[in-house]
């Protein structure tokens, strides 16, 4: 997990993380921040080994970790969070040692995270731990979220 440590390293990122940190504060909805990140990874890599979809766990972490860096910038802009995201995570993961093809796998994956026209292995398996990693059931701001009743996770699921 050599090059996934250096995201956590990367100056980049981590100035990305403490900016989103600051934008959401006051955020009564879902968060940004590692944990957020993290729990997708570990659902990701979990849901990847139960359905034997064979992706390299740096792969599937480096996915996470960056598909919601572009958050602040996103809410600066008022753009897209995941087009954002997308293009912050390029310069990422060329900076830590990822090679072209990966890279590729990993921005398409971060740039349709939010749009299930679009898809692949790596796609599928982030929107669905991004979904699956929200804890609705003990959500204080259930009732304003925007989510749609389907989508909320009534409890634990896989
Ligand atoms: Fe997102
Ligand atoms: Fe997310």
């Amino acid at each position: 997990m050599i090059r996934v440590n250096k995201i956590l390293k990367n100056s980049l990122f981590r100035s990305c993380m403490q900016e989103i940190d600051e934008a959401e504060k006051e955020r009564i909805f879902c968060g940004h921040g590692i944990e957020h990140l993290l729990s997708v990874a570990r659902i990701m890599h979990i849901n990847a080994l139960e359905e034997n979809i064979r992706i390299d766990k740096e792969i599937i972490y480096a996915a996470a970790l960056l598909h919601d860096i572009g958050r602040a910038r996103a809410y600066r802009l008022h753009t897209d969070h995941a087009k954002e995201s997308a293009e912050i995570a390029g310069m990422i993961l060329e900076a830590c040692g990822f090679e072209k093809a990966e890279t590729d796998e990993i921005i398409y994956a971060v740039l349709h995270h939010n749009d299930s026209e679009k898809s692949s292995e790596l796609c599928s398996l982030l929107r669905n731990a991004d979904r699956l990693s929200r804890n609705c059931f003990a959500c204080k701001a259930y009732e304003e979220c925007n989510w749609s009743e389907n989508k909320k996770n009534q409890g634990v699921s896989v």
